[in-house]
């Protein structure tokens, strides 16, 4: 096995089309995160990679929803992801951004060497093209149906249900987003990398090379992607809010935006390196650097397949040794999204809860959705803070410190030898290094807490509190062999809870940096040190915060949303209170006849209990007047009546439409007139 001397750790680039939701957290940031404090409390060489991405379409549709320009939209979501990040204990070493001039050059240098090298196929082919706005319909502009999973959400350019990556020629029913047009086809021109002369390699690389050690879902996408044959795909679009393609007969034509973002990743690290007077290339171009790409699912076959080909075809690169990517995060168990409102983004988080940073850590991260898709309730959430941190690890801190006041002066009483403990300690050491490495967060940190549950268990058995009055000598051992467990904890819980690892540090008095090669020591806390009072650790969530959260995210979902909020232009979709103006009624159509002079037309008088409407109806062309009569029915009893052929109808009759014809929608049962379809 090689010797890793460096590690290159990238988390994906968010859109900054809005902003981000714990689901995002718990899909990449706080796993990479983890992983880097870790590596960083081995004292290895570790650069921790993430930024903005603000190209392409989906910033450019946001900010036409918010009518603001895109310029304005990145400067706003930039600025509130990188805070949320930071206030979150997200510990990047550079938060870029995908607009700035450094890396437009590096993407266009990539461009230009792979158009060198002859990797790009020039073609003209008819792309679908919106006539009333005047732009072609690429990615996010366009919606249909995915032909994989049937979602009727898919992009053009990928199915965020399914993850499937898709041409706009590949969608079923495809309409224009912004107008909800069906889309023309017009003939433009566009780079094409030619992926196919790259399938032999990935089949050796990954198919074969990565087999049993990526993780099972990450592997399988990938694969079946590469199995179903690799096509060449434009990297280029028409547009203005990209990085220029570097041609002279390009004008108008940018680069595709899920060809520069990757590149901002080595942007971003040459930025750092700048800032830092480092040299940026060994991270990404020595072969004893370890690159790993922390990824949300629907980033996959971004990261498994294209940006390795790019970086595989620009010669001197080096290849992603892991790519963990997680599944997606519900919510109460409802599939998150920020335009259906139904989430808990990070700022609401900070802004609810500012000072329940590591709550929220704790939570995520006991849950992460490492092989299949988790749910984070709020419920959950107050279980986990109030029996686990609280009564786990806050317990424990709580009764040595008070112990220790009440009996040593607040001195960490008499050493022992603590060999059982040691190993003990040594032994969650390497099950949460391994677990870690392994990217199996969840279990790495129930190794953690293990240790802290093995000291509550010293304590119920050896009751020091009772003890020490007959044997102080004895007592003071149990309580040292607790303050070692709490620094060795400490240390350990780093990487997760980076503020409560702090905290303690700080109220044992330690000296000196926490560092992995320290776990294990047994006289970490040395006998006669000096702690600081006694505290709390965590405290209780009440029934009461809990609830509001709940109420929030419901009253957040049902309230109508302003306009410049609405990112699902053409969804269909209305609130619980446009539905609930609707008054559908019961009713019984008493007599019908033909409107004279229309084909369509029919006049009814329709019993609605209370009273009786007079509808006029286009159904004459399906029904006649005998096929109609004594028919039950529902009716849309309020809305607003208008003259139709000089007769004045009041309501709506409901009809179910099947392509063919119609077809009566009546009550089954006895189901008096006048009464409420709810
Ligand atoms: O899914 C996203 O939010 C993308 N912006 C991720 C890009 S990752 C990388 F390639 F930059
Ligand atoms: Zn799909």
């Amino acid at each position: 096995m090689k010797e890793i001397k460096r590690y290159t750790v990238t988390a994906a680039l968010p859109y900054v089309n809005g902003p981000k939701h714990i689901g995002h957290l718990a899909g990449a940031y706080l796993p990479a995160d983890i992983y880097a404090r870790y590596l960083r409390l081995q004292k290895r060489d570790v650069v921790f990679i993430c930024g903005s991405d603000e190209l392409g379409t989906a910033i450019t549709m946001q900010a036409l929803k918010e009518k603001v320009t895109p310029r304005e939209l990145v400067d706003k979501y930039h600025v509130l992801s990188k805070e949320c990040f930071s206030k979150l204990g997200i510990s990047f070493d550079i938060y870029y951004r995908t607009t700035e001039k450094l890396h437009f050059e590096t993407a266009q240098n990539f461009f230009l060497d792979f158009y060198k090298k002859g990797l790009f196929e020039e073609r003209i082919s008819e792309q679908y093209y919106d006539e009333e706005t005047k732009n072609f319909l690429a990615d996010r502009y366009i919606q249909g149906t995915c032909p994989n999973c049937s979602s009727e959400r898919a992009f053009g350019d990928q199915c965020e249900s399914c993850g499937k990556s898709l041409d706009p020629t590949d969608l079923i029913n495809p309409i224009s987003v912004v107008t909800g047009n069906k889309p023309v086809f017009r003939e433009t021109k566009n780079w094409y990398f030619k992926l196919g002369d790259y399938e032999n390699w990935l089949k050796e690389w990954l198919v074969d090379g990565k087999k049993g050690q990526w993780k099972a879902n990450t592997y399988g996408q990938a694969k079946s992607w590469i199995d179903a044959g690799l096509q060449a795909r434009s990297m280029t679009r028409d547009g203005d809010w990209g990085v220029p393609v570097p041609l002279d007969n390009a004008k108008g034509k940018i680069l595709y935006v899920w060809f520069d973002a990757p590149i901002g990743y080595i942007s971003a690290t040459k930025q750092w390196a700048l800032d830092n007077k480092k040299n940026w290339e060994p991270y990404w171009k020595s072969q004893d650097t370890k690159l790993v790409h922390f990824v949300g699912k629907d980033n996959i076959v971004f990261h498994c397949i294209i940006f390795p080909i790019m970086l595989k075809a620009s010669g001197d690169y080096i290849l992603p040794e892991d790519v963990p990517a997680n599944e997606f995060l519900n919510l109460e168990g409802q599939k998150m999204s920020t335009s259906r409102r139904w989430s808990l983004e990070m700022f609401e988080y900070l802004e609810a809860l500012p000072d329940k940073v590591d709550e929220l850590r704790y939570a995520l991260i006991s849950n992460l959705p490492e092989n299949k898709d988790a749910d984070f309730s709020w419920k959950d959430y107050q279980l986990k803070v109030n029996s686990e941190l609280v009564a786990i690890i806050g317990n424990l801190v709580n009764r040595i410190f008070v112990l220790t006041h009440k009996f040593y002066d607040g001195k960490v009483p008499q050493a022992s030898d603590c060999s059982e403990l040691k190993e003990f300690i040594l032994e969650r050491k390497d099950k949460v290094a391994s677990a870690i490495e392994n990217y199996s967060f969840r279990e790495a940190l129930v190794e953690v807490f293990l240790l802290a549950r093995h000291g509550n268990k010293i304590l119920t058995e050896k009751e020091p509190w009772k003890v020490v009055k007959n044997d102080p000598k004895e007592a003071g051992i149990v309580l040292y062999d607790c303050f070692q467990i709490i620094a060795n904890f400490a240390i350990l819980i780093e990487p997760f809870l980076p503020k409560t690892a702090r905290i303690l540090w700080d109220k044992l008095n330690m000296t000196g940096e926490m560092s992995w090669e320290r776990i294990g020591e047994t006289n970490l806390v040395p006998a006669g040190q000096e702690v600081q009072e006694s505290f709390y650790l965590f405290s209780k969530m009440e029934d009461e915060v809990i609830q509001k959260q709940i109420d929030y995210l419901y009253q957040k979902t049902h309230k109508d949303m302003p306009e410049e909020a609405q990112v699902e232009v053409k969804e269909n979709l209305i609130s619980f209170d446009d539905f609930s103006k609707m008054e559908i009624k019961i009713g019984t159509i008493l007599a019908a006849e033909r409107v004279e002079g229309t084909d369509k037309l029919m006049k009814l008088s329709v019993d609605l209990g209370s009273e009786v409407r007079t509808i006029v109806s286009g159904i004459a062309h399906v029904f006649s007047v005998d096929e109609v009569v004594n028919k039950r029915v529902q009716v849309l009893a309020n809305l607003a009546p208008r003259k139709i052929k000089g007769i004045e109808s009041k309501g709506m009759i409901l009809f179910a439409d099947h392509g063919e014809g119609l077809a009566f929608v009546s009550p089954v049962g006895d189901v008096p007139n006048g009464a409420g379809v709810k």
